[in-house]
């Protein structure tokens, strides 16, 4: 039995710490992927993560390349391509940059690695993820989107400090779109059962909500560039279930055919990953605010994807 393959493209800050996660969990044998003039930065990326493997143990491999035929054949492929945000900046305002890069990445995907589970975590997600499965025509149960899972560590993390509580016990589920106008459903947010609103009061969770929102800005305010940690946790959490069929729930950008009333958008729902992609969209009643706020939602990514498609 040889071990799963999986293709990380992009071999940046997003791309090194999967690379890292994937090689503690074993997940795979690992390919580094970046353009021509990164390839060398691409390959010492890779000799060194394959050398902290003697400290944990890891037998699976890594290489950097800037070949495409040595990605051919992943079972995963997690995309960070392109460029991230800069102090100020909005995940639209990378639309013009990051369209040509997903593009390009997306036809050598089709040519190369027809059968992978795609995990799109480039900006603005829900466009570049639209656009991914536009070009290369994949089946929409392979192809996925990356924030969900971000947004909802987030918004764990600070309600688990705030109530005092352990991450473990922490689950919250987002709708809509990686933007700043994402919907928290907190009817659904639970410490070990618990509905938060039973332990924490109004005001702090609005403010918990609004910081939610702005996760990614608050980063890139301190750091000058975006998160990588957290994102690369978060897609592996989606490449795991994948792998091991977890069928685990998770909130991701999936393709929607008529599921919350919207068609033809990439946008966050709870969805069923495992073995077979995204295997299920899980479909929630809504209160009215929220269906006014995934509106709002919807109607952002809509106007992004439409750019995409003038420009497609
Ligand atoms: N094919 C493969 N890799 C590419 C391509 C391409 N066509 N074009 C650019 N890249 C590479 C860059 O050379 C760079 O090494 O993508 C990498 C991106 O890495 P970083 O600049 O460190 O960005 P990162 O923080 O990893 O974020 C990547 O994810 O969250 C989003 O907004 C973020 O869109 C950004 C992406």
């Amino acid at each position: 039995m040889r071990r799963r393959k999986i293709g990380l493209i992009g071999a940046g800050n997003i791309g090194g710490e999967l690379a890292n996660i994937c090689m503690q969990k074993q997940l795979g044998d690992i390919v580094l992927f970046d353009i021509q003039p990164k390839e060398n930065f691409a390959k010492g990326k890779a000799l060194d993560l394959e050398q902290a493997c003697t400290q944990s143990g890891s037998d699976a491999s890594i290489i950097g390349t800037s070949n495409w035929a040595d990605v051919a054949g992943a079972d995963v492929l997690i995309i960070t391509a392109g460029i991230p945000r800069k102090p100020g900046q909005s995940r639209d305002d990378l639309v013009g940059t990051n369209l040509p890069i997903i593009q390009d990445v997306a036809d050598n995907a089709k040519k190369h690695c027809p059968d992978a589970f795609t995990i799109v975590i480039s900006n603005p997600l829900d466009a570049m993820v639209y656009e991914f499965m536009r070009r290369t025509g994949a089946p929409k149960a392979k192809v996925a989107g990356m924030a969900g899972v971000l947004d909802s560590a987030r918004f764990s993390l600070f309600l688990a400090r705030e109530a005092k509580a352990s991450v473990k016990d922490v689950r919250t589920m987002v709708l809509g779109g990686h933007g700043d106008d994402m919907v928290p459903l907190l009817g659904y947010c639970t410490v070990n059962g618990i509905a938060v609103g039973e332990l924490i009061a109004k005001d702090k969770l609005d403010a918990i909500v609004a910081r939610t929102r702005t996760g990614g800005g608050e980063i890139v305010g301190l750091m000058g560039t975006s998160a990588y940690y957290a994102p690369a946790a978060s897609a592996v959490a989606m490449a795991e279930a994948y792998l091991l069929d977890q069928k685990r729930v998770l909130p991701v950008a999936a393709y929607l055919e008529g599921e919350y009333g919207y068609k033809d958008l990439y946008m966050g729902v709870p969805a069923v990953i495992g073995g077979g992609g995204i295997e299920k969209i899980i479909q929630l009643p809504l209160t009215d605010g929220e269906k006014e706020m995934l509106k709002k939602s919807a109607d952002s990514v809509q106007k992004v994807v439409d750019i995409v498609k003038a420009k497609a």
